[in-house]
């Protein structure tokens, strides 16, 4: 197989932090010296009480414990606002730009300062204390960048819920962590189309108790009903609230958020990160991955309800006194050219985005590229899930002009930053590949037994050793943390992903190995939407895997079983496909209904996946061993049924 391979241009090498040499120098010491190493990268950030511990950790079964700088004491808010304020006050920290074009603004570290100051001041006089929980659900609006840090700032946990999520979903997450407080806006505002947050929360709120208080800023100025004894206007309550607001002095091992993910069962997991190493790895990443200097105007197209909102939107850029772009809206408003225009609007240098955005652009052709100028541009990156070659050098050759390096970053929510990645000027690229470890990092290959495989392989994914920005359990249910990521192989973290390694020793993720899939870069569990749908009276079973989708990376295929009598209709298609938007979100909308009047079982009563799997990719001639099948006449009618013909 011919391999196409990107040098490192010769003025990235010169000019970047990092070149080969130092990579390597510095990798080897991440590994030989991780307490010396990290001690240093701990610098980057003020801390009240500068930390003396640096790793204490330990992955023995039943011991699960990760500890990073423990002694150590800062605030998460103080370090990305009020230690830039003596130099950069009346720098812009962030580029907020609307969903209308004719819609953006440039607020400046001072302002930052003082609207994180009043919302933080709005908590605090609603009793909002240090550890306490605050759900945030809000569009993509300088506002949750401002919830955001004021919890950290006071020292609350914040749990961001994607704004796409359903009230269902929504309440499943506020009651998971017992928030006292919500934050929203009346409505929020996506290519156009306006989304009902504050109806959504109300709707939520018939489901969840005990919440004392909900914030609602005013985005579109769309009608609301505002309950007297617990909502209250942002802008109202901020008038009357300074902005000054003392900072919390917090443990390095204080939770700062809960993030909830998808996994193999039902029910989302709330990932716990706390604040020291999180902030640490997030900084320093992204100064290295996006070779991040001072004045260069950076922009990452997630949205902040999303792990990579937090570390690479808001936590690692402020952290590095950087210029954040913030984008409200959506790639292909008001036309294909948006991603672009903004580029050249504000003079990006650098830009992040995800491989379901670039081959949804590549669609439609290079003329809405080729029009604008991208000249500001000079390095790009992708993440949330595998680049496909031909999308990455269309990215490269018709985006980047050959001219920009792209860093294809592997990564997870538990992972809280970058671990599998190019640094532009030190590594050469291989299109479809992550690439190298970052600094501290230590990947391992192991088959399904897990042996451990040297040199060129391919299997799952594990990480032998823990870094700052790792999470530090499930919230409220340690044991599940364990149970989820360090059981399958015992001392070590699985990925969930398979993986392979190269001659080069470069990493190739294949994607998820369990029930995990990614659609467009979201994570999805397939027993979440299979439990969506049993809850329609009409469905008796379902069974849900992922298949290729040339946009989206994978897309939803259902099987379901409809109770006796009912009839499998074009319209019933329609409505269950409604509902499962209607219980988790648009996110979750079935690509394929499939009405199944049975699934293969295997006798003991396990549906095997791997033939599900092989129909939804229209492979019916490679469904391979179903002799253990209880029925294996049930294949048949599925084979004929198949909804995914090519
Ligand atoms: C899963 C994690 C990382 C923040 C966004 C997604 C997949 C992520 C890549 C990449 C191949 C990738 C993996 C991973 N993934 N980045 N560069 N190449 N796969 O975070 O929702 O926690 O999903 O996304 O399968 O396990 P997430």
């Amino acid at each position: 197989m011919s391999e196409k391979i990107y040098d490192v241009p010769a003025e990235w090498a010169k000019r970047a932090w990092v070149d080969q040499a130092k990579y390597k120098e510095m990798y080897a010491r991440s590994i030989s010296d991780p307490n010396g190493f990290w001690a240093e990268q701990a610098k980057r950030i003020d801390w009240m009480h500068a930390p003396t511990k640096i790793e204490n950790v330990s992955f023995a079964p039943g011991n699960i414990s990760i500890k990073w700088f423990e002694d150590g004491i800062l605030n998460v808010a103080y370090n990305c606002i009020d230690r830039h304020l003596a130099k950069r006050a009346n720098q812009t920290a962030i580029i907020w730009e609307g969903d209308d074009p004719s819609q953006s603004k440039h607020i400046t570290y001072q302002e930052l300062h003082d609207e994180v100051c009043r919302m933080a001041n709005i908590l605090r006089t609603r009793n909002v204390k240090k550890g306490d929980r605050v759900t945030i659900y809000l569009p993509m609006i300088p506002e949750a960048a401002y919830a955001m840090l004021a919890c950290a700032r006071i020292g609350a946990i914040h749990s961001v819920v994607f704004a796409g999520f359903s009230p269902d979903s929504l309440a499943q997450r506020i009651n998971d962590c017992q928030s006292k407080v919500i934050i929203t806006a009346d409505e929020g505002l996506r290519g156009g189309k306006k989304v009902p947050l504050k109806a959504n929360v109300d709707a939520a709120l018939a489901k969840a108790d005990g919440v004392d208080w909900v914030v609602v800023v005013k985005r579109t100025g769309g009608k609301v009903d505002m309950n007297p004894t617990r909502d209250l206007w942002y802008h109202e309550a901020a008038a009357m609230v300074t902005t000054e607001c003392p900072v919390e002095h917090m443990h390095a091992e204080d939770p700062l958020f809960i993030l909830y993910t998808s996994g193999s069962t039902g029910q989302p997991k709330g990932v716990l990160h706390t604040s020291g190493g999180y902030l640490v790895f997030a900084s320093m990443t992204h100064q290295y991955v996006f070779d991040y200097h001072d004045g260069d105007i950076y922009w990452c197209t997630a949205d902040v309800g999303w792990v990579t909102g937090h570390s690479y939107i808001l936590y690692g850029p402020l952290a590095n006194g950087a210029t954040t772009l913030m984008f409200e809206g959506v790639p292909n408003y008001p036309d294909n050219s948006r991603f672009w225009s903004v580029i050249d609007k504000h003079k990006v240098n650098i830009f992040y985005t995800a491989p379901t955005a670039i081959r949804a652009l590549m669609q439609g052709g290079d003329a809405p590229v080729k029009k604008t100028s991208r000249a500001s541009l000079r390095l790009l990156g992708s993440v949330g899930e595998p680049i496909n070659p031909e999308a990455w050098e269309w990215y490269h050759r018709v985006v980047g002009d050959d001219r920009c390096p792209i860093v294809d970053t592997w990564w997870q929510t538990e992972t809280g930053g970058i671990l599998i990645t190019p640094l532009p000027g030190a590594t050469k690229l291989k299109p479809g590949s992550a690439t190298q470890p970052f600094f501290g990092v230590v990947p391992e290959i192991v088959d399904a037994d897990g042996k451990v495989l040297e040199g060129e392989t391919t299997g799952n994914l594990c990480l032998t050793r823990s870094w700052p920005g790792q999470m530090r359990t499930v919230y409220g249910d340690h044991a599940r943390f364990e149970q989820t990521y360090f059981s399958t192989y015992k001392g070590k973290y699985f990925t969930g992903d398979g993986c392979r390694r190269d001659a080069d020793g470069y990493y190739w993720i294949t994607g998820r190995v369990d029930d995990v899939i990614n659609v467009s870069g979201h994570r999805m569990g397939t027993a979440e939407v299979e439990s969506a749908l049993v809850a329609h009276e009409k469905v008796s079973e379902a069974a849900v895997v992922g298949f290729p989708h040339d946009i989206k990376g994978q897309g939803i295929y259902a099987y379901v079983t409809l109770m006796a009598g009912v009839q499998p209709t074009e319209d019933l298609r329609k409505e269950l496909v409604t509902w499962v938007r209607k219980e988790i979100g648009p996110i979750a909308s079935p690509d394929q209904i499939q009405f199944a009047p049975g699934l293969p079982k295997t006798r003991s009563g396990k549906i095997m996946r791997r033939i599900l799997r092989k129909i939804a990719e229209d492979e019916p001639g490679s469904l391979g061993d179903t002799s253990t099948l209880a029925d294996p006449a049930v294949v048949d009618d599925l084979v004929n049924n198949r909804q995914n013909r090519k």
